[in-house]
């Protein structure tokens, strides 16, 4: 049997009835208290019928905020404001996974009350934070004592916890993007000499361990990750990201997960150069791609075998029935960056379905 884009597919315990993802995207259109509210229940509702949504990245914890207006799911007003957003996804008949977030260096004090963002190690990132009051000079972050780490894989598990009360059908680990878990995994921004630092395989203990405390939660079956092997995104560089990579993908090879979500190239110039079909022979379970696949090249990755699910970020800002267009083949919104991050229903909820009546 061909296996393309409109294939059914068993998920763990979940049936999707296609291969197409909503990739996580950050809208920054979170209410106070970085709590969701019911513009984020319209938008996720409008995409519903995608195979499976993975939600905007999503802080585990108050210390892991990185940007205005984004999300958490660690208090009772977030586990309540996602509620809504679960229920309207399910009574759409969607399924929905929460991503699980914690930036480390990728903050700045003033997002923090005051107190200075953590990492690995001392290594500040190049650039500018995004503050309520603009951008700002990233500062130099505090590296985490060992009993932190222990209370931030906490944070994991208690997030993954409110993701079940939530009605999440489950989680997804965002290790990906030079934020807190891929700070640990490269060696440029972890210049650790303890257990959590130095050889790859110190380096991707912090990885394992979240998987560990998350999987403990929620069935492995029920929780992805997702990596960006060659994402030079928010400053983070290793010296070997094709030995770095190839080691965590066999490792999680043992874990049960759900899927693996791998980020392909750099995000911002799209230049690729891993093999990616040497990193994908290592893992054995489910394997989703993402970065600027079309309806023709997510076709092209999934009758190859080159991957199981496509993600679609920028198409799906444009497009909440992007299902609908790719099997009637119908012609695409365009996405318009100038609102991808912040503001209200412009951009965010009103791009246009297509008229139901045209395409019967
Ligand atoms: C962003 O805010 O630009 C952003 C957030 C999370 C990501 C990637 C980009 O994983």
């Amino acid at each position: 049997m061909t296996i393309d884009l409109f294939t059914p597919m068993t998920l763990g315990r979940l049936e999707l009835p296609n291969r197409i993802v909503m990739a996580p995207l950050t809208r920054n259109r979170a209410g106070p208290d970085n709590v969701p509210t019911a513009l984020n229940v319209d938008y996720y509702r409008q995409r519903a019928s995608a195979g499976l949504i993975i939600t905007e990245a999503t802080q585990v914890s108050a210390d892991g905020v990185g940007y205005p207006a984004t999300p958490g799911i660690h208090s009772p007003q977030q586990v309540a404001g996602w509620r809504q957003v679960t229920d309207a996804v399910h009574a759409e008949g969607g399924r929905i996974f929460c991503q699980l977030w914690y930036c480390g260096r990728i903050s700045h004090p003033d997002l923090l009350g005051g107190k200075s963002p953590v990492a690995p190690s001392a290594v500040k990132p190049d650039g500018e934070a995004m503050t309520m009051q603009g951008p700002k000079p990233f500062v130099t972050p505090r590296p985490l004592a060992t009993q932190e780490i222990e209370q931030i894989i906490a944070d994991y598990a208690r997030a993954a916890r409110l993701a079940q009360q939530a009605g999440f059908d489950g989680v997804e680990i965002h290790a990906a993007n030079g934020y807190l878990i891929d700070q640990f995994l490269r060696d440029g921004t972890n210049q650790r000499t303890d257990q959590w630092g130095g050889s790859v395989d110190n380096r991707a203990r912090f990885l394992l361990r979240v998987i560990d405390a998350v999987s403990k939660v929620w069935r492995p079956d029920q929780v992805g990750v997702r990596l960006s092997p060659e994402n030079r995104f928010n400053s983070i560089a290793d010296s070997n990201p094709a030995g770095l990579f190839q080691y965590v993908v066999e490792q999680l090879n043992e874990a049960g997960l759900a899927y693996l979500h791998v980020l392909e190239g750099d995000m911002l110039s799209g230049e690729r150069k891993l093999d990616y079909r040497k990193l994908h022979s290592g893992f054995a379970g489910p394997w989703m791609v993402n970065n600027g696949y079309t309806r023709d090249t997510a076709q092209a990755a999934l009758v190859t075998g080159e991957a199981d699910l496509v993600a679609f970020g920028r198409l799906y800002i444009a497009n909440p029935d992007l299902v609908a267009r790719f099997a009637s083949e119908a012609p695409l919104n365009e996405p318009d960056p100038e609102t991808f991050y912040g503001g209200g229903a412009q951009g965010y909820t009103d791009y246009p379905a297509l008229d139901t009546a045209e395409t019967v």
